[in-house]
């Protein structure tokens, strides 16, 4: 039985006012006895913060990004020992933003996902194709390709204790949103892939526009098991 996850990337957005009102909209609105997962990943700045916001209210805490390196002279790094110690539990990987806008490849997403499980943080890997490769007919080489660096690195059992995200780079922030079908389809193939490696309960979560109006019909398909939500995520009421 997978536990649905619905995960929010603030990305880099909100102060510390903001996040105050933001996580008390938030609490004041979760029905006790849901049997969602709820994430919030603020930017490493608010951390500790909005881990003492979320104190007993069974909300988990994840950051945005993560060195790949354990410690030194990194500067500007913020390390998987670090995330642990303010209270994260997860960490995403391999954000599109990050692989197009900061230059990261697959290799390193792949040392950024083994740096983060060797603190015991659950990696919420990222994966997803633009919209030329989407019309290219790449969707499922692009997919398939960002998932084997990682699995070829990590081995099976690693990508049993994380989670992946299916973001079509199209879909984000772009109002534009995948269709429940389009989403299916993709879910579906990285569900082969990983149930044939003997993964199959691996939570997929797609993101991508998610907001109120069409988490329902997304998170109703069979192969999606929750979201990671941009822009929505920032509205207590529509989160
Ligand atoms: P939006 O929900 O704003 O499209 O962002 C999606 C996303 O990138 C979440 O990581």
């Amino acid at each position: 039985m997978r536990q649905p996850l619905v995960a929010g990337n603030w990305k880099m957005h909100g102060s510390r006012a903001e996040n105050a009102s933001l996580v008390s909209g938030l609490l004041d609105l979760l029905q006790p006895g849901k049997r969602a997962e709820i994430l919030l990943c603020p930017p490493f700045p608010y951390l500790m913060e909005t881990g003492r916001l979320l104190k007993d209210s069974g909300v988990a805490l994840g950051a945005q990004s993560v060195c790949a390196e354990s410690q030194g002279a990194f500067t500007g790094e913020v390390s998987a020992a670090m995330l642990k110690d303010v209270g994260c539990r997860y960490v995403l990987v391999g954000h599109s933003e990050r692989r197009q806008l900061f230059g990261e490849r697959d290799a390193l997403v792949a040392r950024k996902f083994v740096a983060a499980q060797g603190q015991a943080l659950v990696p919420v890997l990222c994966v997803g194709e633009t919209l030329e490769e989407r019309e290219g007919d790449q969707t499922t080489s692009v997919v398939s390709r960002q998932l084997e660096a990682v699995l070829a690195v990590t081995g099976v059992q690693a990508l049993a204790r994380a989670v992946i995200a299916y973001e079509p780079v199209w879909a984000i922030g772009t109002g534009r949103t995948a269709s429940p079908e389009q989403a299916q389809e993709v879910h579906a193939l990285l569900r082969g892939r990983l149930a044939a490696a003997g993964a199959a309960d691996v939570r997929l979560l797609y993101g991508g526009s998610v907001k109120a109006a069409n988490a329902a019909s997304l998170f109703g398909m069979p192969d999606v098991d929750g979201g990671l939500v941009g822009g929505a995520s920032l509205d207590a009421r529509e989160f």
